[in-house]
Parts: C-alpha cells; structure tokens; sequence
C-alpha cells in the first residue's frame, strides 16, 4: 500500500545523507541495470559527486519518512545533460529507491519534486536516460509523470552478461497546463 502523501518529506540531500544514498546506489549497481556502472562507487566518491552537483546549484533531494528526517528512502538529482553551453537548459534526470521502499511512491514524489524545482530553476527540458529498456520501474515511472519515450539505443550496454538498450524518453517543462 502507498504511503500518505505526509508520510514522506521531500528535501536537499546533505553530507550526513551520503552514507545511506551510497549504500542505495550500491545496491542497484550490484543487482540491477538501471545504472551501467558495475562497481559500487564509494562514499568519498559519492561525496564528489555530490559535491559537483550541489556547489552548480543543481537540486540533489532525498525521500524521508516524516517521522524520522534522518533516514534516507530514496534520492534524485539533476545535472545538466551534456556540458556544451548550448545544452544549459536541458538537464538528466535520475532517481533511486532503497530496495525495502520500492513501489510505494517515493520515486514519484521525489521525481514531481525534481522537476518543480528544475522548473523553477528555467530548465526547458528533461531527459531521462533509462538504462535497460526492460527497467519496468524506471520507464513507468517517467511515464506516469509525463515522460515521452523519444528513442530506443540498442545494444550499447553490457552489464550481466547480456546487451542492454538504453532508451531516452523526455518531458518538456515549458508548456505547462
Ligand atoms: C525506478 C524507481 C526509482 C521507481 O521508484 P518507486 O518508488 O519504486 O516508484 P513509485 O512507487 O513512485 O511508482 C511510480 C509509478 O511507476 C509504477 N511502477 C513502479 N515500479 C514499477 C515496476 N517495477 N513495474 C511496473 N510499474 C512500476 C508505479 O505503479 C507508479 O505508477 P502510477 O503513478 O501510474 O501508479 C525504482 O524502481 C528504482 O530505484 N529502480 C532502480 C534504479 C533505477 O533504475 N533508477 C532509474 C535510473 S534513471
């Protein structure tokens, strides 16, 4: 069952944060195909990730429950899609949910919150890179909060013994109805 809207807190991820953000990224580049990295980065390598998202301004948020802010359900951030200056208002999405809160809203409210503050930040445009065209949970939801999938790469992954597709799908901030 999906928890109350006020069950979860969306805020800024902190340095205190990064130990329970890395040990969730952790485990969806050992078990999953959402992220094409095959090596757990560690907490000081997460800390400079961090660090080169948040000090651009970038949003870095994590899903707490309100009960205890301390505890980290899941994070999204945003960075800019490529770095040529003509893509300064298009940026990447990406979010990950802790495998014990999976499918009870956490990745919708902390992606919803992504891009109201990427909105109010100017961006234009939003791109998400799923990797594995077969990640039900990651193309569901970009779909459910608007996303459109505009190309299918195949084949460019290999992760698991298996060739991965990687499939782009965008959502536009600028018409808003
Ligand atoms: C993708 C991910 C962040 C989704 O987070 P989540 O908290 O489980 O998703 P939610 O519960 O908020 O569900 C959002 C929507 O997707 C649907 N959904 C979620 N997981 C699903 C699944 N495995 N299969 C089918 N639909 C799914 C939900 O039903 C919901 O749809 P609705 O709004 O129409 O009811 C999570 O599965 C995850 O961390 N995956 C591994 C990492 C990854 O691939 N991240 C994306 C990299 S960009």
């Amino acid at each position: 069952m999906k928890p109350a809207p006020n069950a979860l807190v969306i805020r800024p991820c902190f340095e205190q944060d990064l130990q329970q953000v890395q040990l969730i990224y952790a485990h969806h580049v050992m078990t999953g195909t959402g992220s094409f990295e095959t090596e757990p980065p560690d907490l000081e390598e997460m800390a400079r990730r961090w660090g080169d998202v948040v000090t651009k301004g970038w949003p870095y948020l994590v899903a707490s429950p309100a009960r205890d802010l301390t505890r980290v359900l899941g994070f999204a951030y945003a960075a800019q899609f490529r770095m040529r200056p003509a893509y300064a208002k298009t940026f990447e999405d990406s979010v990950y949910v802790a495998p014990t809160a999976l499918q009870q809203g956490v990745g919708k409210m902390l992606l919803a919150h992504l891009l109201q503050t990427l909105r109010e930040d100017g961006v234009r445009e939003v791109i998400g890179v799923i990797g594995d065209s077969g990640n039900a949970g990651s193309v569901a939801l970009h779909k459910s909060l608007g996303f459109k999938t505009v190309g299918v790469m195949t084949n460019v992954g290999f992760k698991f013994d298996r060739w991965l597709d990687v499939m782009i799908m965008q959502r536009s901030l600028r018409a808003e109805k």
